[in-house]
C-alpha cells in the first residue's frame, strides 16, 4: 500500500485509466450526481462505466438511489435533449463533444466514510485532468416560499460539520492545494450565470424552476428536527442536505471550478407543534377527548423521508439534466 494520499491517489487513478480508451482519459468536466439524479449519466455517448469496486483504495457506496461506479463519455449538442433542432443544425455547433466523467454515487458521512473518502471523487476528478465540477444533491427546502421540485443553483454554503472539525482538509496538507483556501468564492459565478442562460434557453417554465441560494450541510443520517430547521433557516440557509460540502471543499483546494445545483425534494417540517394544553383545555370544555392515533398520524404525515426524495428527484431529473448538459456545452469552462 502506497505511502501517501497522494501516491495512493495516483494508484486509483492508473487503474481507472487502464479500462478506459484513450480518449476517456482526460474529462474536462466531472459530473457528482446526488440522489435519484443518475439519470445525468444517460445520454453519454460511447459511454464506459468504471465500477468503483474494481479501483483500489475507493470506498464503496451503500445508499439505495446511488449506484457505485464512474460513467465516462462525451457530451454533445447532436446526442442533447437541451438543444432544440434548429440549434443542431446550425453551421459548426453539432462538432462540439465534451469528455466527461460522471460519479454515481458518492460517500457520505452518516455511512460512516470520513471527510476524506467524500473528498477522493474530485480528487480523482483533478488527477483525470478535469477543470471544473458540477456538483448535485438532493435537499430539504427551507426558504418558505420555494415549491418540491425548486431546482437551486448554489451560491454559498452553511457547513456546521466542517466548521467544527470535520473539514476534509484537516490534517497534512494533501499536496495538490495548499493550506488555507478560502470558501467565499467557492461557487463560480460565472458557471452559475452560465446555468441560467441555460435555463432562459430552455423556457421560461425551466427558468421558473431555478432559484439560488445557501446549502446547509449536515452529517445525517437523521432529517432535522423542527427546532434544528427553525436554526439553520434563521442563520440564512434555504436548504438543508448530507452531502456535496465536502467535495466542494477538496475541489476548491484543487483549484476546480464549481457548479453546485440542488433539487429541493421535500419541505422541512415547520408547523406547529401539537398544542397539548390547548387541547386538554378543550377536552375539559367539550367533553370530548383527543384520539392519540389520530395526533400522532398528523405529526408523522409531515416528515421527510427518502422515498419522496428519490420521487421527486426522479420527476426533476430530466430537467436537472438538460440544464446540466446544456450549461458543460455552452459554458467557457
Ligand atoms: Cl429535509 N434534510 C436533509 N438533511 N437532507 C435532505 C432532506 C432534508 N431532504 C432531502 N435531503
Amino acid at each position: 500500500r502506497p505511502e501517501t494520499p497522494l501516491a495512493r491517489l495516483q494508484e486509483s487513478h492508473r487503474a481507472i485509466i487502464s479500462r478506459l480508451p484513450n480518449e476517456l482519459c482526460q474529462p474536462t468536466w466531472g459530473i457528482i450526481c446526488g440522489s435519484g439524479l443518475g439519470g445525468l449519466a444517460d445520454h453519454l455517448e460511447e459511454r464506459v462505466d468504471v465500477q468503483y469496486a474494481d479501483i483500489p483504495h475507493m470506498p464503496r457506496s451503500t445508499v439505495q438511489g446511488h449506484k457505485s461506479a464512474f460513467a465516462f463519455g462525451f457530451l454533445s449538442k447532436s446526442s442533447s435533449a437541451a438543444f432544440s433542432a434548429e440549434e443542431k443544425a446550425q453551421n459548426g455547433t453539432t462538432s462540439r463533444r465534451i469528455p466527461v466523467v460522471a460519479a454515481l454515487g458518492r460517500f457520505h458521512l452518516y455511512e460512516g466514510y470520513d471527510a476524506q473518502d467524500a473528498a477522493m471523487l474530485v480528487r480523482l476528478f483533478k488527477l483525470l485532468g478535469a477543470s471544473s465540477v458540477v456538483v448535485t444533491n438532493a435537499s430539504g427546502g427551507l426558504h418558505p416560499d420555494w415549491d418540491v421540485g425548486t431546482i437551486m443553483a448554489m451560491h454559498d454554503h452553511l457547513s456546521l460539520p466542517t466548521l467544527s472539525s470535520m473539514n476534509p482538509l484537516i490534517g497534512e496538507n494533501f499536496e495538490l492545494g495548499s493550506r488555507f483556501i478560502a470558501m467565499s468564492d467557492a461557487y463560480d459565478p460565472a458557471l452559475r450565470l452560465a446555468l441560467y442562460r441555460s435555463a432562459a434557453s430552455l423556457g421560461t417554465e425551466t427558468l421558473s424552476l431555478l432559484r439560488s441560494g445557501t446549502y446547509a450541510y449536515v452529517a445525517g443520517p437523521t432529517y432535522e428536527s423542527r427546532a434544528e430547521s427553525r436554526f439553520l433557516r434563521s442563520a440564512g440557509a434555504d436548504c438543508v442536505g448530507m452531502s456535496t460540502v465536502p467535495e466542494v471543499i477538496s475541489a476548491r483546494h484543487l483549484g476546480l471550478r464549481i457548479l453546485g445545483i440542488s433539487l429541493v425534494t421535500n419541505k422541512v417540517v415547520v408547523t406547529p407543534y401539537f398544542d397539548a394544553d390547548a387541547a386538554v383545555r378543550q377536552e375539559l370544555k367539550t367533553g370530548k377527548t383527543f384520539d392519540a392515533e389520530a395526533i400522532r398520524k398528523q405529526d408523522a404525515g409531515e416528515a421527510a423521508n427518502h422515498e419522496e426524495v428519490l420521487e421527486v428527484g426522479r420527476r426533476r431529473a430530466d430537467d436537472v439534466r438538460k440544464l446540466v448538459e446544456r450549461t458543460i456545452l455552452t459554458a467557457d469552462a
